[in-house]
């Protein structure tokens, strides 16, 4: 079925994304206003977009027209934030601080989460995340009266100890991360632990095409 982005409305055309681009990690971003108020939300339009820098994007939108999310708002005034990696043991708090409080409520406090100071940021970071990343802003590309895309960069990355399986190497024990993602509809998530492996072809091992043009010929 065909459904053309010109003839149907927004709010529409943002269900049909959201119930197909599946899953989407989710950053947990705590952030702070001028004055020093913490703010912790959760955003699925997420991802990371460069190593060289090292780049996340979060697409964030506006709590009604014209009133930014606080956090889109402190990301702008204060330029640091730290993204939280959600594992399924987070997943009732990060379910907390996705409340639509007003603006003076703190987020961290209504879901009873501990935090830790940062290294190079004000904001702290999620002491029961498994994985933080310390962030500064790049650029925020306003796509439209009502949404943007926060470029920050990563200046750190805190691992729980016992997810490091290499040290030296940076090897990371991603399954037991035990991380998830959003799915369709508000209140859909997916588990990280039905994997299977794929390794990648060495071209030197794709033979097929050859073959096939060569007895075509
Ligand atoms: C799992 C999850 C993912 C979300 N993803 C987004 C998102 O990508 N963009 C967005 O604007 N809001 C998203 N929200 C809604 C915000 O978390 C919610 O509006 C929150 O109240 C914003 O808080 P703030 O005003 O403190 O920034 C998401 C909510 C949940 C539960």
């Amino acid at each position: 079925m065909l459904f053309d982005f010109a003839a149907i409305p927004p709010r529409e055309q943002y269900k049909l994304l959201v119930s197909t681009v599946t899953p989407r990690p989710i950053a947990w971003i705590v952030s702070q206003n001028k004055d020093g108020q913490l703010n912790a939300a959760p955003f699925s339009f997420f991802n990371v977009f460069s190593g060289d820098p090292p780049v996340v994007g979060i697409g964030i939108s506006s709590h009604e027209p014209g009133r930014p999310k606080d956090t889109r708002r402190n990301i702008r005034d204060t330029r640091e934030f730290v993204v939280n990696l959600v594992s399924e043991e987070n997943a009732k708090a990060m379910n907390v601080t996705a409340i639509e409080f007003e603006p003076s409520v703190n987020e961290i406090e209504q879901a009873q989460l501990e935090t830790i100071r940062s290294v190079h940021v004000k904001p702290p970071r999620i002491a029961a995340s498994p994985v933080s990343m310390e962030c500064t802003l790049l650029q925020i590309v306003n796509l439209g009266p009502d949404n943007a895309l926060v470029l920050g960069r990563v200046l750190a990355m805190h691992v729980r100890d016992n997810l490091v399986l290499d040290p030296a190497k940076n090897y990371i024990d991603t399954p037991n991360l035990h991380l998830i993602g959003r799915m369709h509809g508000t209140g859909w998530y997916a588990r990280t632990s039905d994997l299977f492996e794929m390794p990648r072809i060495p071209r030197a091992n794709w033979t097929l095409r050859e073959e096939k043009t060569a007895s075509r010929g």
